[in-house]
């Protein structure tokens, strides 16, 4: 896909979802999909770019970590941490697409490109049943980067064969309760806990 391909999204598509991508044709293993990478338009935010994360994005992501709030690692982390942990840096960009989606968002900000947002659907080990997560700047949350990002993921496991996409939220998690609600995911609350299970499951 080049550039220009990846600019018709706009054009096309209010919802910014790429319908061509054919992630599960990706070559095996540890390879970067790298011929992946496409623009969208976003009000309030400008040309957004979307690419899967490689693991040469180490540095990209520590930055787009520490533009999180304490408050935004622990919904997105169930617990607090400074830094993200090394273990951890590479588990998110050593990514083995076959089995697990991971896209960023980059924005050019003063001429210098910036990690904003990570979205990522990983494959359990209930077959046809992946997990998700997706966390986005603070400053650059309520902008649509973060539905941007999870449809995108979401349209790329309908098209490998998953049968249900699920996630877990926390009940103060107000705004991904809504993006849920606003992607069409069954919202559950689950017994015996405070978290809540966001389901949504594919034809
Ligand atoms: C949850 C999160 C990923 C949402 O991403 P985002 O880019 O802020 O969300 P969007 O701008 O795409 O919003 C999508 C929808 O969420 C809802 N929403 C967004 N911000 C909201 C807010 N401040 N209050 C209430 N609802 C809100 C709205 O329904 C919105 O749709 P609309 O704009 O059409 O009304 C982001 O806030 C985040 O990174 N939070 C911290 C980490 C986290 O909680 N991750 C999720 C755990 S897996």
């Amino acid at each position: 896909m080049d550039r220009e391909a990846g600019l018709k999204v706009t054009a096309e598509e209010e919802t910014g979802v790429y319908q061509e991508l054919e992630l599960p044709s990706m070559p095996p293993g540890f390879v970067y999909p790298d011929h992946f990478e496409w623009f969208v338009e976003l009000p309030d935010v400008g040309r957004l770019k979307v690419r899967p994360i490689r693991e040469q994005d180490a540095a990209l992501l520590e930055d787009l970590f520490k533009t999180l709030t304490p408050h935004s690692v622990y919904l997105r982390f169930f617990s607090f941490f400074r830094r993200l942990p090394p273990g951890m840096l590479e588990r998110f960009t050593r990514i083995d697409y076959r089995h697990e989606i991971a896209l960023v968002g980059l924005l050019k900000e003063y001429g210098e490109e910036k990690m904003v947002a990570d979205a990522r659907v990983v494959e359990t080990a209930n077959a046809g049943t992946a997990e998700f997560s997706v966390m986005v700047s603070d400053h650059l949350q309520g902008k649509g980067i973060g539905a941007c990002l999870l449809q995108n993921c979401l349209e790329i496991a309908r098209k490998r064969g998953y049968q249900r996409i699920y996630g877990i939220v926390l009940p103060e998690n107000k705004q991904m309760l809504a993006l849920g609600r606003k992607l069409g995911f069954t919202i559950r609350h689950i017994t015996g806990s405070r978290e809540y299970e966001l389901s949504r499951a594919f034809e």
